[in-house]
């Protein structure tokens, strides 16, 4: 291991099948993401990525009916900014290549990549790639080529261009991407030190250049002797989708890392976490935040896609994972960034009111299951458009931003809308039905979080969501009453959301004590768990779904999710539906784990807390879903910091107050992190034994710390 917690290297980790490798360490800067491909022997699954630049396909249907989301959103594979070929004086081309090191400093960003190339005369020489994104001005690569020689010595030829790279192989797996045909690339302003790649796609009808630029020459020759090594810098720039790019003030390699550095610096000093007793904890929290924010699109414009920008797996798609595993992360430690994820939202607003219409839903606003520009791209609407919650976890996230920052006037100028849109969304779709003799209003024909349990009525998750959404919605009308009207707001339609919000049906058994999944979850069998082969997990790739959503059996957490936002359970109650729920859920998502090591920690069962919780957190490391190479799970993630915070570290704000509940795990020595809130930097230092809180800048403050409200003085 390596002996710092912000440096992860290749032998930190368990495989190194290349194309894992490619992904873990892929760095990216919210616009491009960069494999950490073989810049000799481009691989299939190489390549740049750039958030949001996507092409479009038909949706080919069997069979189609009204309403089916009419077309896939692909992200695409770019030019690999890394490619380079490297020749002996002869022409021979050290085209053989073996990984010797590689590592990711996260303190500044850099990757370092070592190989040894080898030629057909069985001559080598090592080759170290220095790479790292500007993550102030998105656009830039810097790339250090340093050549040295092993065996060879003599006449060296570098030759670096931009090249298409393949377009990948077609899958049946859901989780990967489909592949795009239709990119095409044409090159301008090519000189012998620079050259720009113009790359158009032809259905979404969208262009991005991408350019490199040398301060000698694209092809140059050198002298390699003994002892000597050559670095060959590079600088590379991916410009913004449909706007050309421009060489002025190109920076030199040093200052790339320069302002890598600085950003970094200023990142960790914001949301630092330091977890005393397991250092390789404490490195993949690290790990995990680093890559977390590299892969979130800051703009307004873009989001985060499910697998970031370290590759192409759901196909750079953008989901609920934002609200409720990747936004709670920057709300508390850059709140700016949670703003922008929300003003992304607020820009796809409009489509989303067409697509309430095209479900039939009179008012309000629909967002996409899963998206880029806002419009619907899941071919299977059982679960996808189905999870209807999506609208109430975009609601729960800009709650959440309020009451984290109280920024009131975003809150009037974006966040309202969209609340009020979603909540009369709501309004729209249900209706009231009698319920044990009852007037209550029902969600019918929805699906969950839980993808095993499809079309159902009444998912408590759901319902108790858009409960939640339309009582915020009411809340928000009585505080912005101008802004209501100019929305549209009347006194009749907030009594009514008033009301409805009031008498949403949630499911509740009864004989077990336990909210219930659905009206019928729990009539349906239990899962034949003792004699599925522990080889058809996940049960996705192994059985039809319909055979799936005839039992009782759950890929993720569904009504816990609930129970963890709301927090509202006794402990009894807790501890009966974690017992019913755990044993009938597969995990087979992997936004599950984090969520069980939450609640388990905020109701003591310590040792299921800290094993939910060392698979959370090592996901991406040690590739427990098996298929990281097809980029991180960064919904889990962010998923590893809630559970850290949420709950080991206790961390709501309930009732207008900061709370903090200490449940340090055994093994722990201490946890010490840092968040913002309400305008000032915390640090929260947990022991077995203490719980103290510094304000490190900014006004004193009164937070509820294990049951006692105290003032915390500045
Ligand atoms: C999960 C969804 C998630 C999606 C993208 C699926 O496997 O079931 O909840 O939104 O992956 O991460």
């Amino acid at each position: 291991m390596t002996n710092n917690a912000k440096i992860i290297s290749i032998n930190d980790l368990k495989s190194n099948d290349p194309s894992y490798l490619e992904t873990i360490f892929s760095i990216a800067n919210g616009h491009l993401g960069v494999r950490a491909s073989n810049p000799v022997n481009i691989s299939d699954t190489a390549g740049t990525i750039v958030n949001g630049f996507f092409e479009i396909s038909e949706i080919v249907y069997g069979e189609k009916a009204f309403g089916y989301a009419k077309n896939n959103q692909t992200i695409v594979k770019l030019p690999d900014l890394r490619q380079i070929k490297i020749c002996d004086g002869q022409q021979n081309v050290f085209h053989r290549s073996e990984l010797k090191a590689e590592s990711l400093d996260m303190n500044n960003g850099v990757l370092v990549s070592t190989y040894k190339l080898t030629n057909d005369l069985g001559k080598s020489v090592e080759l170290t790639v220095k790479s790292a994104l500007q993550q102030a001005n998105n656009q830039v690569i810097g790339l250090r080529y340093e050549i040295k020689p092993i065996d060879y010595t003599g006449r060296i030829k570098i030759v670096k261009h931009l090249k298409a790279i393949s377009d990948g192989e077609e899958t049946d797996d859901p989780r990967k991407s489909r592949t795009v045909h239709t990119l095409t690339y044409e090159k301008h302003d090519v000189n012998s030190k620079s050259e720009i790649v113009k790359i158009t796609t032809q259905i979404s009808k969208m262009y991005l250049e991408m350019a490199i630029y040398t301060p000698a020459a694209l092809e140059q020759k050198f002298e390699l002797t003994d002892g000597k090594t050559i670095n060959f810098d590079v600088i590379g720039l991916v410009g913004e989708i449909n706007e050309p790019v421009e060489f002025t003030d190109m920076p030199t390699f040093e200052e790339v890392i320069k302002g890598s550095s600085e950003f970094w610096e200023e990142f960790w000093k914001n949301s630092e976490i330091k977890i005393t007793g397991d250092d390789s904890l404490n490195q993949a929290i690290h790990y995990n935040l680093f890559q977390l924010t590299s892969s979130t699109g800051r703009d307004g414009k873009t989001n985060i896609p499910a697998k970031g920008l370290s590759g192409t797996g759901y196909e750079g798609h953008y989901f609920w994972d934002t609200e409720m595993y990747m936004s709670p992360f920057f709300a508390y430690t850059n709140p700016q960034i949670a703003q922008k994820l929300i003003k992304y939202r607020y820009s796809i607003l409009e489509a989303s009111k067409k697509r309430a219409r095209e479900l039939g839903v009179a008012k309000g606003a629909l967002f996409a299951w899963r998206t880029i520009n806002g419009q619907e791209a899941s071919a299977y609407y059982p679960a996808g458009t189905a999870q209807y919650h999506i609208d109430a976890d975009i609601a729960y996230a800009i709650d959440r931003y309020y009451k984290v920052t109280d920024d009131k006037q975003f809150l009037e100028n974006y966040g309202f809308e969209i609340v009020l849109e979603t909540a009369r969304f709501w309004k729209n779709f249900g209706s009231f039905s009698e319920i044990h003799g009852k007037r209550k209003f029902c969600f019918f024909d929805v699906t969950g979080p839980d993808e095993y349990t499809a079309i159902v009525n009444n998912n408590y998750y759901t319902n108790r969501m858009a409960k939640f959404n339309m009582g915020f919605a009411v809340d928000l009308i009585d505080e912005f009453p101008e802004k209501a009207r100019e929305l549209g707001v009347t006194d009749q339609e907030r009594n009514e959301l008033a009301n409805i919000s009031e008498s949403v049906y949630l499911p509740y058994d009864q004989i077990k004590g336990i909210n219930q999944q659905d009206d019928s979850a729990f009539e349906k069998p239990i899962w034949p768990f003792d004699t599925t082969p522990k080889d058809n997990y996940p049960l996705l790739l192994h059985y039809h779904p319909l055979m799936i959503y005839r039992y009782q059996v759950n890929k993720q957490a569904d009504t816990l999710l609930a129970d963890f936002l709301f927090d509202d359970l006794s402990k009894e109650q807790y501890l009966r539906e974690y017992d019913y729920y755990e044993k009938i859920t597969t995990h087979d998502s992997s936004l599950s784990r984090s969520i069980f090591s939450a609640i388990a920690a905020r109701i003591d069962l310590k040792t299921k807390a800290y094993d939910y919780f060392m698979d959370t957190v090592k996901t991406d490391l040690v590739d427990l879903q098996k298929n990281t190479a097809d980029g991180l799970h960064v919904a889990n993630l962010g998923g590893s910091w809630l559970t850290v915070v949420n709950g080991f570290g206790g961390l709501q704000v309930k009732d207008g107050l900061l709370t903090i509940d200490n449940h340090l795990p055994d093994e722990w020595k201490k946890l010490t992190l840092r968040l913002q809130y309400l305008g000032r930097l915390l640090q929260i230092t947990y022991t077995n034994k203490t719980t103290q809180i510094e304000v490190l800048t900014g006004a004193s403050i009164k937070i509820r710390v294990d049951g006692t409200v105290k003032m915390i003085q500045a």
